[in-house]
C-alpha cells in the first residue's frame, strides 16, 4: 500500500500538468443567458456540479482565459475558450449572450475578442448550459432541446469522456486537440491529435499539423491496433462512430467512479491521467508515444535525440553545434535547439581566404524528411560539390542518388546497428569544427544510463534525511533488488517513464558493479539488455556495498 501510494508521488508529473489560481471563485449560477452575463470571479457550474466554468489564469501568468474545470480538481483546465485571446482584466471582461443569440467574449473595450460564431440563430434568447460531461452547449431560447453550439466541437488539448476527436464529412470541419504553447499559454502549440486527413480511421499525432509523427494503427471495429495502452488499462473503451456526416472516436470511462481524460501536452505526447487515491492530485500515467524520441523535432535544430530509456530521452547538439540556450539545455528543455559554433565560411562572416566547409559523416542515420532531391547529380562527389557550393546547404546524403538539406535539420536520429532505413549523412561544418578528433559515438549512451542510474542515486541520497543512515549505492541496490526500481526515480525527472525499461537499466547498472569481474556483463549484453533483446535477472547486492552499510561507521565518516 504504501509502495503504491509512493509509486504514484514519483508518477507525479509536473511539466505538463497546467495549474492555475482560482482560490476566490464566487457562488455559480448554471446560465449564461441573454440577462445573466459572467465577469470577474463568477462561474457557472454543471447541474451535478461535476463541472465548472469561469476564468482563470495559468500558472504565473498575467492573462486572463475562460475554462472549464473539474469542479472538485479545479487545478486542471479541460477547455479554453479565447485560446489565443488572453484578457488582461477580468472584472472589466465578461462573457455573454450578444444580441444576434451568439455567446461572446468581450474585453474591457467590449470588444469582441472570441465568440460561438454562429451565423443564422433565429432567436436571440440562447441560454448557454455547461453539462455533467464538461460539454459547454448554445441552446436555442424557443426550443431548448435544440443545441445550436457545443464546445465538444471545438477541444482544447483534452480528450474528455464522450468527447469527439473526427471529421466532418460535409463541411471538412475537424475536431482535434491541439496542445498547450506551454504551461502558461493555452494557445495552440505545434502537437496535435486528429483523425488521419487521408480519409483512414486512425487517430494521428501530427507536428505543426503536417508532419505525421505517431498513428493509432486503423480501427479493427473494436480498438486502434496500436493503442495497446487502452486495452491494457480497463479504465477506458474507445469507439469509432460513423454517421452520415461525421466520423468520430470517443470514449468513455468504464469505471465510473474514477474520471480519465487523456491530453496531448506541450511535449506532444498524449497522456492519459486521473484523480489519485484520495490525495485530490491528479496523476499521469499513460504516454504515447512511450518514447519521447518519436516526437517528431523533440530536439528542434540540429539537435540529436538519444533515448537508453523511453523515461530520459535526451538531446544533445550535432557535432560543431552548442545549445543555443546552454541555461535551458541543462533543465532539459530541447526546444530551443542547437546553433553553429563556427559561422560557415559561406555565410560572408569569415575573411575571403578562409579554410573552405567541409562535411562531417554521420553514419547510419535516420534521414530528416525534408531533402531535396536531385535526380541530375549522378556521384557521390558531384553531391557534395554541389552542397558545397550552395551557402543553403546544410547536408547531403548520397544513395544512388543525391538528396540535400537546405536551412536547419530537425528530427535527426542515430538508428541502432541493425536497423534498417538508415543512411550516412554529411554535415557541412566550417573547417575548424572539422578537426577535432571524433570519438564520441554509440558507445556513449550506455556510459549515459550508468551515469544517469548514478545521478538518481545521487539525488536519492540527498532526500534521504539526517535520520537516514542508509549508504545511498547500497539502498538503491536494496530498492532493485526489492524490485522497487520505482523508488529511484527522482521526481524531478518527471515521472514519465516506462517502468519496464527502467527496471531493465537499474538491474543492469547494479549487475555492472558486482564485486565479480566475471558477474558483471559484456558491453554487447547490456546493450541487448537495454534494448529489450535480453533477459536480465534479479542482482545480488554488490558485496562490497553490504559490507558498507553493515558497519555503519564506514558512513558516518
Ligand atoms: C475576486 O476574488 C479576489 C481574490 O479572492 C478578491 O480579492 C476580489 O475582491 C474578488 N472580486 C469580487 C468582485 O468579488
Ligand atoms: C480592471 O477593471 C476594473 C473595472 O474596470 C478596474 O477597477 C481595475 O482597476 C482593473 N484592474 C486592472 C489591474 O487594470
Ligand atoms: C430580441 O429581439 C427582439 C426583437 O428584435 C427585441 O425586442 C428584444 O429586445 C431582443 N432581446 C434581446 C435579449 O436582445
Ligand atoms: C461597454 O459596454 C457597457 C454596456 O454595454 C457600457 O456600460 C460601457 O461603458 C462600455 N465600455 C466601453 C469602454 O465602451
Ligand atoms: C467568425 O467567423 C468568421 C468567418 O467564418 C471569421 O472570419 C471570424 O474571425 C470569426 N470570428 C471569431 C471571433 O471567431
Ligand atoms: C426542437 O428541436 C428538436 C431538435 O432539433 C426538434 O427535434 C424538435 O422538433 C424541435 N421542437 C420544436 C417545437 O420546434
Ligand atoms: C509550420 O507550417 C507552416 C505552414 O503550414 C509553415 O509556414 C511553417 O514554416 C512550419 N513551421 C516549421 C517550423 O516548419
Ligand atoms: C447531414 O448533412 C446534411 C447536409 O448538410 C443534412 O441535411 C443532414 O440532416 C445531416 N444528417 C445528419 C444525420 O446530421
Ligand atoms: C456506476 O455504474 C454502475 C453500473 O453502471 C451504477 O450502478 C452506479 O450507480 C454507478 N456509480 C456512480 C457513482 O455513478
Ligand atoms: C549548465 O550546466 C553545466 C554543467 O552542469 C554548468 O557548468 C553550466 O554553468 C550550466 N549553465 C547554465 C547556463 O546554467
Ligand atoms: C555574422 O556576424 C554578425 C556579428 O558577429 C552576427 O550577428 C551574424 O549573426 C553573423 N551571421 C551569420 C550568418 O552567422
Ligand atoms: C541553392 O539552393 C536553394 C534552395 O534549394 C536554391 O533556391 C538556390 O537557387 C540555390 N542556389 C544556387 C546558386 O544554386
Amino acid at each position: 500500500m504504501d509502495t503504491k501510494i509512493r509509486s504514484w508521488f514519483f508518477f507525479y508529473v509536473q511539466l505538463p500538468l497546467l495549474f492555475f489560481s482560482n482560490s476566490h471563485l464566487s457562488t455559480a449560477a448554471e446560465f449564461i443567458s441573454p440577462g445573466q452575463p459572467l465577469s470577474g470571479n463568477q462561474t457557472i457550474s454543471s447541474k451535478g456540479g461535476i463541472f465548472e466554468l469561469g476564468f482563470f489564469t495559468p500558472g504565473n501568468s498575467q492573462n486572463y482565459y475562460i475554462g472549464i474545470w473539474y469542479k472538485q480538481f479545479p487545478e486542471y483546465v479541460v477547455w479554453v475558450a479565447n485560446r489565443e485571446a488572453p484578457l488582461s482584466n477580468k472584472t472589466s471582461s465578461v462573457l455573454r449572450i450578444n444580441q444576434d443569440g451568439n455567446l461572446v467574449l468581450l474585453n474591457q473595450l467590449n470588444r469582441t475578442v472570441w465568440s460561438t460564431n454562429i451565423t443564422s440563430i433565429a432567436s436571440n434568447s440562447t441560454t448557454a448550459e455547461l453539462l455533467d460531461t464538461g460539454d459547454l452547449v448554445l441552446r436555442d431560447g424557443s426550443n431548448s432541446s435544440d443545441v445550436i453550439w457545443q464546445s465538444f466541437d471545438y477541444p482544447t488539448d483534452t480528450w474528455l469522456p464522450k468527447g469527439r476527436i473526427g471529421r466532418n464529412k460535409i463541411t471538412g470541419e475537424r475536431q482535434r486537440l491541439a496542445s498547450w504553447k506551454n504551461s502558461e499559454d493555452p494557445a495552440p502549440g505545434v502537437f496535435s491529435v486528429e483523425m488521419d486527413p487521408s480519409g483512414i480511421n486512425q487517430l494521428v499525432f501530427m507536428w505543426n499539423r503536417s508532419k505525421i509523427y505517431w498513428q493509432s494503427g486503423v480501427w479493427n471495429g473494436q480498438y486502434f491496433s496500436s493503442l495497446p495502452g487502452m486495452v491494457a488499462y480497463q479504465h477506458t473503451k474507445i469507439t469509432l462512430v460513423e454517421t452520415q456526416n461525421r466520423t468520430y472516436a470517443t470514449y468513455e470511462s468504464l469505471d465510473n467512479t474514477t474520471m480519465t481524460i487523456n491530453v496531448i501536452n506541450p511535449l506532444g505526447q498524449l497522456q492519459r491521467c486521473a484523480p489519485v487515491g484520495s490525495s485530490q492530485t491528479w496523476s499521469c500515467f499513460w504516454f504515447m508515444p512511450t518514447s519521447r524520441c518519436e516526437i517528431y523535432s523533440y530536439c528542434s535544430s540540429f539537435g540529436i535525440c538519444t533515448q537508453p530509456l523511453s523515461t530520459l530521452a535526451s538531446c544533445s547538439c550535432l557535432r560543431g553545434f552548442e545549445p543555443a540556450s546552454q541555461k535551458d539545455w541543462n533543465s532539459s528543455i530541447w526546444s530551443g535547439g542547437c546553433k553553429r559554433r563556427t559561422p560557415l565560411q559561406c555565410s560572408g562572416n569569415t575573411s575571403v581566404d578562409a579554410e573552405k566547409d567541409g562535411f562531417f559523416v554521420m553514419r547510419n542515420m535516420h534521414l530528416p524528411g525534408n531533402q531535396q532531391s536531385l535526380t541530375r547529380v549522378r556521384s557521390a562527389k558531384e553531391c557534395e560539390l554541389y552542397c558545397l557550393n550552395n551557402c543553403s546547404c546544410t547536408a547531403y546524403a548520397y544513395d544512388s542518388s543525391c538528396s540535400v538539406w537546405n536551412g536547419d535539420l530537425i528530427n535527426l536520429k542515430q538508428m541502432s546497428d541493425g536497423d534498417v532505413g538508415g543512411g550516412d549523412l554529411y554535415l557541412r561544418l566550417a573547417a575548424i569544427d572539422l578537426q577535432v578528433p571524433s570519438s564520441e559515438k554509440s558507445k556513449g549512451w550506455v556510459h549515459w544510463v550508468i551515469v544517469g542510474v548514478g545521478v538518481g542515486w545521487k539525488r536519492n541520497a540527498e532526500q534521504l534525511g539526517d535520520g537516514e543512515s542508509a549508504f545511498f549505492p547500497c539502498w538503491a541496490a536494496e530498492k532493485i533488488v526489492e524490485d522497487e526500481v520505482l523508488a529511484l526515480l527522482d521526481f524531478r525527472l518527471g515521472g514519465i517513464i516506462n517502468i519496464e525499461e527502467l527496471r531493465r537499466a537499474s538491474r543492469v547498472a547494479c549487475w555492472c558493479i558486482q564485486d565479480n569481474e566475471n558477474d558483471r556483463p559484456s558491453m554487447e549484453l547490456v546493450v541487448q539488455i537495454l534494448e529489450g533483446v535480453k533477459d536480465v535477472s534479479m542482482p545480488p547486492i554488490p558485496w562490497s556495498i553490504k559490507i558498507l552499510t553493515d558497519n555503519s561507521s564506514w558512513i558516518s565518516s
